[in-house]
């Protein structure tokens, strides 16, 4: 088994956008009050005396939209020099990363991934619900100058939609140093589309991409589950990521912590998660919370195996907004 040393945080449940894959349009989501999120300090204190003591010191900040998070940039400064963090990054949808990319490096983040579903603004704003095209660009730019390095673009692929522009997608690696990741479509979020719908494997894409450049092995630092190729000559890489065609769960490193302090082994099954918040609220000393996530991290494979065989299909009560991607 893997060791389990990569947590994912979701910041804040909120989103500023709608993606059609993460959020069904129509639903306005229930948004937690700030006083139920972990405030700085929470979190600060579960990574420094419960995370980092259990070999957990790669992190990475998601939401929903973590630049919605007042604060970040502090957060992130601490965050960074942590005594034994070993990596921080953050997932992030671009919206106002023209302005926000300056301060995130100066705060100390080096790694960010940023999703990117289309070239074209009106299929954006089909995906996304928003007409922002143009400033999640221009976002991807700044943070390029501003030296993000890896800097990776998310595509959720999308039959009908999106599926056409994989090519040129994956042309944007050739001559700048960004990593284009095609994720396939998780029935996760928004059920009902994925079975109107589907999804396109990584397979069919991966054919694609040689017949019209060639496809090679490649890498790029990182901690989530992507497999990585290159077009030859090209400055980055291409990730593909693929849930639904592949299991990856034996190799799972990962833990998720939601933004009110739920502590989730596995994105797809919903046991075995604990609430570390309220716990915390109450006094309990942290060396409790600390056993109860040994405890936790000792019965993962079971969760996520079981969890495997239930189905990918099953019945999911969270969005990725609210349990963080
Ligand atoms: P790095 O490899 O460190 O750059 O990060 P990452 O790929 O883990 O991060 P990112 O937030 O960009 O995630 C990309 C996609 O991978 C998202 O759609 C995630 O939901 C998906 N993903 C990450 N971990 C898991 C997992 O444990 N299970 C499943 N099914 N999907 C995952
Ligand atoms: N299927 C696959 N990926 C998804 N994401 C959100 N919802 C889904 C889904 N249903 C991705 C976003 C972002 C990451 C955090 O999760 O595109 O890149
Ligand atoms: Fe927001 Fe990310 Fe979900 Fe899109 S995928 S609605 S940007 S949380």
């Amino acid at each position: 088994m893997p060791v389990v040393n990569y947590l994912r945080i979701s910041l804040i449940d909120r989103c500023n956008f709608r993606c059609q894959y993460c959020m069904p349009s129509e639903a306005e989501l229930a948004w937690l009050q700030t006083s139920e999120r972990l405030t700085d300090p929470e979190l600060l204190t579960l990574i420094e005396e419960v995370f980092l003591p259990l070999g957990i010191n790669r992190f990475r900040l998601t939401g929903g939209e973590p630049l919605l998070r007042p604060g970040l940039e502090q957060l992130i400064h601490t965050l960074c020099r942590l005594p034994g963090v070993e990596d921080v990054a953050l997932t992030t949808n671009g919206f106002n990363l023209a302005q926000k990319a300056q301060p995130l490096y100066d705060a100390g983040l080096r790694r960010i991934n940023i999703s990117l579903d289309s070239l074209d603004a009106d299929t954006f704003k089909q995906i996304t619900g928003r007409d922002r095209w143009q400033q999640v660009w221009a976002g991807i730019q700044a943070a390029y100058q501003v030296g993000f390095d890896p800097l990776k673009l998310n595509v959720v692929v999308i039959p009908g939609v999106n599926e056409g522009e994989v090519e040129e997608l994956a042309a944007l690696t050739l001559e700048r140093r960004w990593h284009v990741r095609f994720i396939e479509f998780m029935p996760i979020g928004n059920g009902p589309l994925f079975d109107q719908i589907g999804w396109v494997d990584s397979e069919t894409l991966r054919q694609r991409i040689r017949a019209r450049f060639g496809l090679e092995p490649g890498f790029v630092a990182g901690n989530g589950p992507a497999d990585v190729f290159r077009i030859p000559g090209a400055q980055g890489t291409l990730g593909f990521i693929s849930q639904m065609s592949e299991c990856f769960c034996d190799r799972c490193n990962r833990m998720r912590l939601s933004s009110e302090g739920w502590l989730r082994p596995c994105l797809l099954n919903e046991s075995g998660q604990i609430n570390l918040r309220d716990p915390l609220r109450a006094g309990i000393p942290i060396e409790h919370l600390r056993q109860q996530v040994q405890d936790l991290l000792a019965i993962k494979p079971d969760i996520h195996f079981k969890g495997r065989d239930k189905g990918i299909q099953g019945a999911y009560r969270r969005t990725m907004s609210q349990i963080g991607g």
